[in-house]
């Protein structure tokens, strides 16, 4: 389990992150959802122990953050960006599945296994001994996903990692995602509504705050996001009726702030 208590972040000055707490247990999928700015990638870099907090504290299963070394830290959290170039290291994609591993002290034999898994699991057969730097972006992602998951960790956090691909590829890594749900701890980032339904709970920011923290299926059961997302699509698309995909992100944000604010009072 993951909790964070009272959290905040300064940069510059500035409050990037206000008094976060949460906890975030390791069979949970969590959709982490807000405006561009409002702090989501940098709670996500918090909680993966690459930021620290001005104050307030993170602990994993009861030990805080900065007391656990970092091979440690990076066999219990993964996270996966929007950019996967930042993520590379080596020039080939099989060397790149290798390279988290070697930091763990695995016999060397298990570990060809587990790279040879991983290979055949996320159909990089074909692409295994090509530069991760000039693949397409869904074989970048697929590549940066497959590497973290080789690690086996506790938890995964995606920080919008479908927001530049083809749908192929975003079907793909909703295939990743249905497939680890319940087994690790899932942070899913996103500004696409349709992702949500892959979460048990919403988190939801705006300008560094948490300003709702609840299960998917009250909102979903409110009928937002229902309205913008793929099943009405679907169905309306049976009757001969075409709606957009959705209408802004920043519209469903407002809807599920407006619910927020109606619990409230
Ligand atoms: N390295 C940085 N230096 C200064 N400000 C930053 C830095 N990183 C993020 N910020 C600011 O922190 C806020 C939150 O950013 P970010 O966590 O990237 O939000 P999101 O991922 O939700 O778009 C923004 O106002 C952004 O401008
Ligand atoms: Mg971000």
């Amino acid at each position: 389990m993951i909790e964070l208590n009272q959290v905040s972040l300064e940069i510059n000055g500035n409050h990037i992150l206000e008094d976060i707490s949460f906890t975030w247990n390791s069979n949970e999928t969590i959709c982490l959802l807000g405006k561009n700015g409002s702090g989501k990638t940098s709670l996500a870099l918090l909680i993966a122990g690459i930021l620290s907090p001005d104050s307030g504290e993170i602990k994993i299963d009861g030990k805080p953050l900065e007391e656990v070394d970092e091979i440690d830290l990076r066999k219990n959290i993964g996270i996966i960006f929007q950019d996967p170039d930042n993520q590379f290291i080596t020039q080939d994609v099989e060397s790149e599945i290798a390279f988290g591993l070697e930091n763990f002290n695995i016999p060397e034999d298990e570990m060809q296994k587990i790279v040879e898994e991983t290979i055949t699991d996320f159909g990089l057969v074909e692409i295994r001994h090509r530069n991760p730097f000039i693949l397409s972006g869904g074989e970048k992602q697929i590549t940066a996903i497959a590497s973290i998951l080789s690690m086996n960790t506790k938890f995964i956090i995606f920080d919008e990692v479908t927001t530049f691909l083809d749908n192929p590829y975003q079907e793909k890594i909703h295939q990743i995602w249905a497939s680890q749900k319940g087994k690790k701890g899932l942070i899913i980032i996103t500004q696409n509504f349709e992702e949500v339904y892959y979460a048990d709970r919403l988190l939801l920011m705006e300008n560094g705050k948490i300003i709702f923290d609840g299960k998917t299926d009250e909102v979903l059961n409110r009928g937002i996001i229902a309205t913008d997302g793929i099943i009405l699509r679907k169905l309306l698309k049976k009757e001969g009726i075409e709606i957009e995909r959705y209408k802004k992100p920043d519209d469903v944000v407002d809807e599920i702030l407006k619910y927020a604010n109606s619990k409230k009072h």
